[in-house]
């Protein structure tokens, strides 16, 4: 029998601020089976975040917007550096990069199908393009990763936008992971690798020391694309100030910074609560980036890791980002970790709002499997649905917000219209502690 709250507090049990239940759990883990634990999603901890900024809205001395009267428009356009064709996109929130193997072939096609039906892009990932989230995605950009896996020229031609991978906000140094239960026969004939046996994506390009290789790289990209697509560059946030500064020095277009809160498929435990920095931190040191090589608007800053309202997308915009993209939201959208599942969650060991074994293939949800039965349980159509839907409501929040700080578009908002309320998301986000004029560290 489980005790609860109260019941311990009459036995006197106290619980151990450093060696807590989930702590021991883990290191009970550990000890019975000698592996460590890897698992899907993002950082769990409690991290400072958009949660922690406020808005200023509008009073006596500046001017709302009317909201049903008035414009507040919210398209973005995407690499119109030197990309004969640059991204136009009627909303500032993106699809980010999940591989098909991390996700079922459905999946990747609601994805597209949500995406395109707001006018907005979804990106592929590690292992390849599909055909069916090409037909299915207006703009789709293609990513070329340190794995090369399912790499060709013909899908680079293909794609509208190509991204070059450097690194991931859950991961940022590290490789991709995709267990063997989820190297199906399709899936290892676009990576060209043995079925059922665990795979390990390089941490690193084969054919570049440093920077200067990534300068001929996007080269190369942009002559076997005939410099037609615009070419990203996206980085695990660490040290991210250089990290723009030479993506741009390279020639990249688009630099996308994914914070340590970014989702993943499967990744150690350990890896994804220790290294990176968080999102909120990341966006202000790209803009100074940008800023000082009076590229800021020219080169455009997508943001992501725990993106998850329009409220989110507001403040990543405000403080100088172009876009966002999401990962981890837009697959709670399709169907992710829904209650429906709840019966089958807990046979797994887990929970509704819980489930992050995303590395299992067991997914009832049919979402981040291979298994074709569990994928057949899922809707590709009704998903790309839901997935609209969201990225509407998301796009209405931001829109609803910035009409309330008086902009016409949602990326006129500014570090201006910002407070925080704690004094570390203050020195992160180089916005004003609420009610002083105080930042932090300026
Ligand atoms: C299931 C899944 C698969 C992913 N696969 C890739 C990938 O193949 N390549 C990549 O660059 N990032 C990958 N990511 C990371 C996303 O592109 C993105 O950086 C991250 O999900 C953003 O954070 P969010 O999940 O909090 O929105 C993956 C994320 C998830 C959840």
């Amino acid at each position: 029998m489980s005790h609860t709250a109260d019941d311990r507090a009459r036995l006197g049990l106290r619980e151990s601020a450093t060696f807590d239940r989930s702590t021991i759990a883990a290191i009970h883990r550990a000890a019975e089976t000698g592996i460590y634990d890897i698992r899907g999603w993002g950082a769990k901890r409690r991290l400072p975040h958009f949660d922690d900024l406020l808005f200023l809205g509008a009073s006596m001395s500046r001017y709302p917007l009317e909201g049903y009267r008035e414009r507040c428009d919210t398209d973005v356009v995407l690499g119109d550096g030197c990309a004969k064709f640059p991204l136009h996109l009627d909303i500032p929130t993106t699809i980010a990069g999940m591989s098909f193997g991390a996700l079922s072939g459905p999946a990747k096609e609601a994805l597209g199908r949500g995406a395109s039906e707001v006018g907005t892009s979804t990106t592929t990932g590690d292992g390849g393009m599909t055909p069916e989230e090409r037909t299915q995605s207006k703009s789709l950009v293609y990513q070329y990763l340190p794995s090369r896996y399912g790499m060709n020229p013909d899908d680079l031609r293909k794609a509208d936008a190509i991204e070059v991978v450097l690194g991931q906000g859950a991961k940022p140094g590290g490789g991709g992971m995709l267990l063997g239960q989820k190297i199906s026969p399709r899936v290892a004939a676009m990576r060209t690798l043995p079925e059922g046996i665990d795979q390990r994506s390089a941490c690193r390009h084969p054919d570049w020391t440093g920077p200067d290789d990534l300068t001929i790289k996007i080269n190369e990209l942009r002559e076997i694309t005939d410099w037609e697509k615009p070419i990203y560059v996206k980085v695990g946030a660490t040290r991210v100030y250089y990290d723009v500064k030479l993506a741009v020095h390279a020639g990249a277009d688009v630099i996308v910074v994914d914070g340590m809160q970014g989702g993943t498929a499967a990744t150690q435990d350990v890896f994804i609560e220790h290294v990176g920095i968080p999102t909120l931190a990341a966006v202000p040191q790209a803009v100074q980036a940008l800023q000082e090589l009076g590229v800021h608007r020219k080169v455009q800053l997508i943001v992501s890791g725990g993106i998850r309202t329009g409220a989110d997308v507001a403040k990543a915009l405000a403080l100088g980002a172009d876009a966002v993209a999401i990962g981890t939201a837009a697959l709670i959208a399709l169907g992710d970790n829904h209650p429906r599942y709840a019966a089958d969650y807990e046979k797994l060991g887990s929970a509704a709002g819980f489930f992050d074994d995303f590395q299992d293939g067991t997914d009832p949800a049919g979402i981040s499997t291979q298994d074709p039965e569990l994928a057949s349980r899922f809707d590709p159509v009704e998903g790309g649905r839901r997935l609209a839907n969201y990225l509407r409501v998301l796009t209405m929040e931001a829109q609803t917000i910035a009409r309330a700080c008086g902009k016409s578009h949602v990326c006129h908002l500014e570090p201006e219209d910002l407070v925080a309320v704690t004094i570390e998301a203050a020195a992160m986000a180089r916005v004003p502690l609420a009610g002083t004029e105080w930042i932090p560290g300026q």
